[in-house]
């Protein structure tokens, strides 16, 4: 048997095991190294002569390939078994349950303003935004409010620099002359946000929340802006009948103005809105005073209209029964899960408020 046959036949044994990678690669090695058995017979070529130059040539090149072409299959069949051995391994079963997780909760203040928006906005009102860092002109000035009003005072201003021109604003009004100036009449908002204030106490928190409406057209009185606020208290509350006052009051962006008083009485412990005798200062409002209209360049013989300033923290304490005001920014995660919303649970007219 020549050599040439005697290697192939051993190797073709070989490669027909089982064998690893590794092992394989040795086989190649074996042949194809530099001083593999056929890299040696390549190498004898020079040594023959010329009779038998050409077939050893032509022999030993068929089988190179032979082997080689056996070599790679063998490779590949391993690599492809490895790959499905993996896949195989690494099955996903979705059958498996969801792993649990903790779901934060909606702030009561967050989910009171998401409901005041829902219910302004089924008659018309469209939401506004401001900063919280305001100027003097907007909080104060434009609205009727000149330097050394007694106003001014009342509103325990946290002012940002020396001058006073820039301050935290102390009410939501200043949304008002932001809305005015940059459009044209008429203007139907509300703008819900953080409001600040030098004050501190079981009822008062340095930084509240207030909700501000304005209702700026033709022919607008103060019957509308009552109709409004009846529909938007009954809404809130979630009652059918609701008493209401309206008390004189004063306030320099607003003329006629008037503070409202909601009727409650207190059964078995629990506050009962709507009824009874007792009464409950819950927002500040009034016909747009001509002098704000006319700050923002909107003709106040041509348009007039209403605007009221609402505490959203007390709607929410009196509505979910909190009594202290503070607990609202404790950060107190138990209070959270006790008081807080389902982030799913997002508030709408149609679908009920609250379930
Ligand atoms: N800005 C007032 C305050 O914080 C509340 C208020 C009263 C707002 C009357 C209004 C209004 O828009 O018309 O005390």
């Amino acid at each position: 048997m020549s050599e040439l046959k005697k290697i192939k036949d051993e190797f073709l044994l070989k490669l027909k095991e089982k064998l690893s990678l590794l092992e394989i690669n040795q086989i190649k090695t074996d042949l194809f190294g530099k001083n593999g058995l056929i890299s040696s017979q390549f190498k004898k070529i020079g040594t023959l002569d010329e009779t038998e130059r050409k077939k050893f040539a032509s022999d030993l090149n068929v089988i190179k390939d032979e082997l080689q072409n056996l070599i790679n299959l063998k490779i590949s069949e391993i690599e492809k078994a490895k790959i499905n051995q993996k896949l195989e391994q690494e099955k996903i079963d979705i059958t498996l349950p969801e792993r649990p997780f903790v779901r934060g909760k909606i702030h009561p203040v967050s989910q009171t303003i998401d409901q005041i928006s829902s219910i302004f906005s089924e008659i018309g009102f469209s939401v506004e935004e401001g900063p919280d860092v305001e100027n003097e002109h907007n909080n104060f000035t434009a609205l009727n409010t000149p330097d050394n009003h007694p106003a001014r005072d009342m509103h325990d201003t946290f002012y940002l620099d020396q001058n006073k021109e820039t301050l935290l604003r102390t009410h939501t009004s200043p949304v008002q002359i932001r809305t005015m100036s940059k459009d044209k009449p008429p203007f139907k908002i509300i703008a819900p946000g953080r409001t600040y204030r030098s004050d501190s106490d079981q009822t008062h928190s340095p930084m509240f929340h207030q909700v501000e409406g304005l209702h700026i057209d033709k022919d607008i009185n103060m019957g509308h802006l009552k109709g409004c606020l009846s529909y938007f208290i009954k809404e809130f509350f979630e009652v059918k009948k609701i008493k209401m006052r309206f008390r004189p009051s004063h306030f320099p962006f607003t003329e006629p103005s008037a503070e409202v008083d909601i009727g409650y009485e207190i059964k078995d412990g629990k506050i009962i809105i709507g009824e009874g005798n007792r009464w409950l200062e819950i927002l500040g409002c009034g016909m747009v005073h001509p002098n704000v209209l006319k700050n923002v360049k909107v003709d106040p013989t041509k348009f007039q209209g209403y605007a009221f300033g609402i505490g959203i923290d007390r709607l929410a304490m009196l509505k979910y029964g909190i009594n202290d005001l503070r607990a609202f920014f404790d950060c107190d995660y138990r209070w959270l899960n006790h008081f807080g919303f389902d982030p799913l649970d997002v508030p709408t007219n149609y679908r009920g408020l609250s379930r």
